[in-house]
């Protein structure tokens, strides 16, 4: 492990006015995305798809990394050049998901535990060699009727740990992400208890197990009211909530934090992210953005699987992009979404 590489890596991933996007969708969640265009999950269409994400003109201008799934890795765009070289001609860091998903946990059917551990060694050499300078491991955390659990949050912190040491063994960086999901009828203050026992764990595994937290970034979710609650916290709370949060439970080592978007429409997460960043409470680290559907259900929507609206498509990504980069500044209002779409 090279300390220093990792942190420069880190670094350039949370740099001021970039963020990262997520285009590592599993095999079923891709699935899932592309029918709701009306497309079949072809290795064709994930292609197309992710060929038109890693070419758009001018995303190096915004985005510092995209996650990319194993698949696309290996892939090469539609006008044959490697997915990697593409990103990189833009000065973009390839990253790559390493779980394998998370499962059931046993003795709590609702919670979940994330796999992928075995092999991982092996695979992370591989990824390196394959180009990839980050990683990506996500734990799923859910609030209800008694849960989460602490044995869900310790089962997840520890295998976040184990990953994240492995990854900077391999030297890549690992983004490090317990998500507390959006699901629910719950108000903010039980997002904000289960988000500050999360990350009270996760960071006490990684440091018993020697992670250098100037080499890693979390990804985390924003302190948010649940998705079905009445009353939802607006913009301001979730930004003193989210960040207070952060406060008691994140080591200033830290480089930055990558909010992932967890099911918010586009503006409802572009605007708490701008509000984050507009706080004027003490926050020493990068408070940046990694969405994937915050960033790409839009353009997806403009492309609908067709070839013609390429460009479109490749716009709608560069706006939405531009939009939360804009916003990761603390400098974004509702206005620009609708000045753009006069432009
Ligand atoms: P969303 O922004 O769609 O939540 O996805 C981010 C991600 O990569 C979750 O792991």
């Amino acid at each position: 492990m090279n300390l220093q590489q990792l942190e420069t890596v880190a670094q350039a991933m949370v740099t001021p006015g970039k963020g990262i996007l997520a285009a590592d969708e599993s095999s079923g969640t891709i699935k899932r995305r592309l029918q709701s265009i009306g497309v079949d999950s072809t290795e064709g269409a994930r292609q197309a798809w992710r060929s038109l994400i890693c070419t758009t003109p001018g995303l190096g201008e915004y985005i510092s990394g995209v996650i990319l799934f194993d698949e696309t890795l290996r892939q090469d765009t539609v006008d044959g050049r490697r997915m990697v070289e593409a990103l990189e001609g833009q000065g973009i860091l390839p990253g790559i998901k390493v779980d394998t998903g998370a499962k059931e946990l046993p003795g709590s059917p609702q919670e979940k535990v994330t796999e992928g551990l075995d092999g991982l060694r092996e695979r992370l050499a591989e990824y390196a060699e394959l180009g990839a300078k980050f990683t990506k491991w996500r734990a799923v955390i859910t609030i209800g009727a008694g849960i989460p659990t602490t044995n869900c949050i310790a089962v997840n912190a520890h295998g976040l740990a184990r990953y994240a040491a492995l990854s900077q063994e391999a030297g890549l960086v690992p983004i490090v992400e317990p998500e507390v999901l959006i699901d629910g009828d719950h108000g903010i203050g039980r997002c904000f208890e289960a988000t500050e026992a999360s990350l009270r764990a996760v960071f006490a595994e990684l440091a018993s197990q020697g992670v250098a937290l100037s080499g890693m970034v979390l990804k985390p979710n924003m302190v948010l009211s649940g998705k079905e609650a009445s009353n939802r916290a607006p913009a301001e709370e979730v930004a003193e909530a989210t960040i207070t949060c952060f406060q008691r439970v994140l080591p200033p080592a830290v480089p930055g934090a990558a909010f992932l978007s967890g099911g918010q429409s586009d503006e409802e997460a572009t605007q708490n992210l701008n509000a984050i960043n507009a706080s004027g409470l003490s926050k020493p680290w990068q408070l940046t953005f990694s969405f994937g559907r915050g960033l790409q259900a839009a353009p997806l929507q403009a492309w609908g699987g067709e070839e013609a609206n390429l460009e479109t498509a490749q716009a709608a990504l560069l706006h939405r992009a531009r939009m939360t980069a804009t916003a990761r500044q603390g400098a974004y209002s509702p206005e620009m979404e609708k000045e753009a779409a006069l432009a």
